[in-house]
């Protein structure tokens, strides 16, 4: 199984985070890394940014020829790569091979005229195909496949999990169902990229990196898009000052503080995506939050976006996440179990408030796979002591220093199946003290808790900070209630060969029995029974279809 995991590994995207070293010695070293197999961060994504800017994002129609399309395009040149999905309407995304095609293509297309309504001459990668003249039949046929960028149903991952044969396998069938695809990967960079194009008005030399779910390996399809406005290719590179003689600086505007500089900042940058940005709609400014950050809906692609500045110690935590996914494949499938798990009974929720949220889910499975008997992560203080000069890295006061180099960490060797790691995880967590302990990735260890909070994590490099403050004492009581749950349905899951009724890990998906334990989601929803007859009822006629 761990085989068929590693196949699928390495599909997933991640970017890098550079705190206050230069970005050429990285490159150097990250070079040298490709060697053993595992492309860096920094590789990965530096890879990522080169196609988006190679690339285009072309609203068509269903029924496009996709031979006349594409052959329309390569007159300005050769084609990388192209695919097409839906989002409210037809996309499609088109790469070339070389930089001058996009110009080349931008320099054809046309203003559009419309005589009843303005619009604001602002030019970007997002153009609409037009087929002059011509009316489509309305027979016609699609042109194209589409590539999915949402994930399928639960009902429907809940059937497919129950074909499978081993607890492992559904593991490894949910995270293959639900990881971002290649294709949604690419998307992602792009609009980061259309993105720059409107920030680089004000700031030519910035960047847009995602970071988050979309990037640290754990993100699923359909997950938010973070985003980080990245200025430091200007304060970054500042010249130093001869020691004698002449020389000049920029003026600059000054404010109170860095805080004021980055809700500036943002401000600004939300203004020009909510007035001239293509495609992006309900922008809203939250400028006041902890990270000030700008929210809107890029419709094109169907992502909610979230930009935020000044954050590095969020890209900090990205690329740790994405270091800890890449060690050993089962980590990247437990934290997506898990994740599923948890949204399936509202223990996370889409809606701000006082769930545990996927960030401090995932440290969760993190802490635990520390904790096994022979540890299959290390601790973050370890990876802190591999660090070589280039990893150093001090935000904001915060040793956010750690090893980026994958040769240098050494693992147990720990043979647990996913199923005993599943099993392990609810077990932990249905008896673990939180009303005396805090879980700690940096130790490793549980510590005293440092304040009364019913759930306290620490933030890995804000060591001050509990990073699930939000979460009440209910919220916490249903997670438990619910390991416990899932404890007891996966020892009495003995079953295993495929069958119609959900069993294994398909059965931990279904609405809880816990009693007590009312979920949000469930008092607006049918009863319980009557969702699981109506699962029975589609899997038993499925299993008619078949064997027919
Ligand atoms: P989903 O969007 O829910 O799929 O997961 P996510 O990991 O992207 O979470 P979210 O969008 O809430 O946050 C984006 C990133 O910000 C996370 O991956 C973390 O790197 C960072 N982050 C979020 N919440 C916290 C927090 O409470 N403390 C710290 N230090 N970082 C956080
Ligand atoms: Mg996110």
């Amino acid at each position: 199984c761990l085989q068929k995991v590693d196949t699928f590994l390495h599909r997933s995207i991640g970017t890098n985070v550079v705190a206050a070293q230069s970005e050429a010695t990285r490159k150097d070293e990250s070079d040298e890394k490709e060697k053993d197999g595992r492309k860096s961060l920094y590789v990965v994504q530096a890879e990522r940014q080169e196609q988006a800017e190679k690339s285009v994002l072309i609203s068509c129609n269903s029924r496009t020829n996709e031979k006349k399309f594409l052959k329309h395009l390569s007159r300005h040149g050769d084609i990388k790569k192209h695919f097409f999905y839906e989002s409210y309407g037809m996309y499609a995304v088109v790469e070339f091979v070389n930089q001058e095609s996009v110009a080349s293509l931008l320099e054809e297309a046309a203003i559009p005229s419309v005589s009843h309504e303005s619009m604001v001459p602002f030019k970007s990668r997002l153009l609409s195909l037009r087929n002059v003249g011509s009316v489509a039949s309305p027979n016609q046929q699609p042109g194209q496949q589409c590539q999915p960028q949402t994930t399928i149903p639960i009902n429907e991952l809940i059937q497919r999990l129950s074909r499978e044969e081993s607890i492992d396998q559904q593991i490894t069938s949910l995270t293959e169902a639900y990881q971002l695809t290649e294709e949604n990967s690419r998307l992602r960079f792009l609009v980061c990229s259309l993105l720059k194009d409107i920030a680089a008005a004000y700031f030519p030399e910035c960047n847009i990196k995602p970071f988050g779910s979309s990037v640290n390996g754990f993100g699923k399809l359909g997950c938010d898009l973070d985003m980080f406005l990245d200025l430091d290719g200007i304060s970054g590179r500042n010249i130093k000052m001869p020691k004698s003689g002449l020389c000049l600086e920029y003026q600059m505007k000054r404010a109170n503080s860095e805080r004021a500089v980055t809700q500036s900042i943002l401000s600004v940058i939300g203004e020009c995506v909510d007035q001239f940005g293509p495609g992006c709609a309900g922008v809203h400014k939250i400028l006041n939050a902890r990270c000030p950050l700008v929210r809107f809906a890029h419709q094109p692609s169907g992502f909610q976006c979230d930009l935020t500045t000044n954050n590095r110690v969020a890209m900090k935590s990205t690329e740790l996440l994405y270091l800890y996914g890449e060690l050993d494949p089962r980590v990247r499938c437990l934290v997506f179990t898990v994740r599923c798990w948890a949204r399936a009974h509202g223990v996370t929720s889409s809606i701000p408030g006082a769930w545990i949220t996927n960030f401090s889910l995932t440290v969760m499975v993190l802490f635990f796979l520390q904790r096994r008997s022979s540890p299959i992560i290390p601790t973050l203080d370890h990876l802190r002591d591999l660090a070589g000069p280039a990893d150093k890295s001090v935000i904001e006061g915060n040793d956010c220093t750690f090893v980026s180099d994958f040769s240098k960490i050494q693992l147990h060797s720990n043979t647990e199946t996913l199923e005993q790691l599943l099993c392990g995880f609810f077990e932990f967590y249905a008896a673990f003290p939180f009303s005396m302990k805090s879980i700690n990735i940096r130790k490793g260890k549980e510590q005293n808790k440092p304040e009364v909070a019913p759930l306290h994590i620490q933030n890995p490099f804000e060591n001050s900070l509990n990073v699930s403050k939000n979460v009440n004492a209910t919220q916490l009581d249903r997670f438990v209630a619910l390991c416990q749950e899932s404890t007891w349905l996966l020892q009495k899951s003995e079953t295993n060969t495929p069958t119609p009724t959900p069993w294994g890990l398909a059965s931990l998906l279904l609405p809880s029995q816990v009693a007590g334990i009312k979920s949000r989601k469930k008092r607006r929803r049918e009863p319980a029974s009557e969702r699981i007859k109506s699962l029975l009822e589609s899997l038993k006629n499925k299993n008619e279809q078949k064997t027919s």
